[in-house]
Parts: structure tokens; C-alpha cells; sequence
């Protein structure tokens, strides 16, 4: 999608107006679509673009992991309002192995996968909030981005 074909319309004023984007991740190339799902709804939303490269990012992660380390799984982007603030939330859930320890998964060069180990902690930089519950057979990751 170029940019000209995907020109920054009138940011949301209400989640309403947005319907939620639920994709289902399967296989490798759904990373990809996930991106591009999710730069897409950032667009929409009125979020800058960097702010949408950056949430674009903590997706791609967030996908990454869940194809790799469950097979498997769901991302859903919606429009969340607080405080008279919108803000956009991505959630990921799998019903994988979960994830051992938590705290040691936030944390900078921790992988079980011989990666780098800067997945999530990149997500948790990226994103205003950023929460992990796990346990085997389900694990949810919520990050929420508030429009400025
Ligand atoms: N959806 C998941 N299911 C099970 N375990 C996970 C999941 N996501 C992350 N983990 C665990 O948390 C660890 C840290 O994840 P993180 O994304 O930070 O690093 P990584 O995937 O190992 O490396 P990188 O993302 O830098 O390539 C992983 O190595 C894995 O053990
Ligand atoms: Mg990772």
C-alpha cells in the first residue's frame, strides 16, 4: 500500500467510528498482513508516522512471537477512549505453551528462541501500557497507544 493510495484522513473522534481489525495469524506471511493491517488502522486513527512505524513494530514483534513460540494465535486492534484521550489498542492472544517466567520475558536479551530477546521489551518501550498474562494453553498481550 503506497502512501498515495492510503492518504491520512480526519483522525477518529469516537470508537465508533472505527470498527475493530481481528486477524488470525497461521502461518508466516500473516506477520506481514498484520503490519500492514495495523499501519492501516494507525492511519485511520490520525497517529503521525512515526508513531505508526513504531506501532507497527511492537505488531510485527508481538506476531513474531506468536507464530514462532505458539504456532498460532489472534491479533485485534481497536479504538480505546480514557480520559478524553483515543488511543489504539493491539491485543495478542495464543493458545501456546505460555510463557514461563514474565518478568525474565520483559526483560532485555532474555530468549528461549536464540533470538535476541528484545521482542517484548522493545513492545513495552513502544507502547504507552503494555500488559502480559500467561499461562500454558493462553497467553494475551494488551498494549494501548494513545493518540497525542
Ligand atoms: N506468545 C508467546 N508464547 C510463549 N512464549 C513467548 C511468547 N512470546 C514471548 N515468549 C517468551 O518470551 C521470550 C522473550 O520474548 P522476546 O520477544 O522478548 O524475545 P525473542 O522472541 O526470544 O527474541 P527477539 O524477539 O528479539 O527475536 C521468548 O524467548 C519466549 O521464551
Ligand atoms: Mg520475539
Amino acid at each position: 500500500m503506497t502512501r498515495r493510495s492510503c492518504p491520512r484522513g480526519v483522525p477518529v473522534s469516537s470508537p465508533d467510528l472505527l470498527p475493530e481489525q481481528r486477524l488470525d495469524l497461521l502461518e508466516s506471511a500473516d506477520n506481514a498482513l498484520a503490519i500492514s493491517v495495523a499501519r492501516h488502522f494507525a492511519r485511520e486513527m490520525g497517529f503521525d508516522d512515526s508513531q505508526e512505524f513504531l506501532i507497527a513494530t511492537a505488531v510485527s514483534e508481538l506476531a513474531t512471537n506468536i507464530l514462532r513460540y505458539a504456532g498460532k494465535g489472534q491479533m485485534t486492534f481497536r479504538v480505546v477512549e480514557a480520559g478524553g484521550r483515543l488511543g489504539m489498542e493491539v491485543v495478542a492472544i495464543d493458545g501456546g505453551p505460555g510463557i514461563a517466567d514474565i518478568e525474565k520475558a520483559m526483560a532485555d536479551h532474555y530468549s528461549t528462541g536464540d533470538s535476541l530477546g528484545l521482542g517484548l521489551p522493545s513492545v513495552r518501550r513502544i507502547m504507552d501500557s503494555f500488559q502480559v498474562e500467561s499461562r500454558p494453553g493462553l497467553t494475551i498481550c494488551v498494549g494501548r497507544k494513545w493518540r497525542e
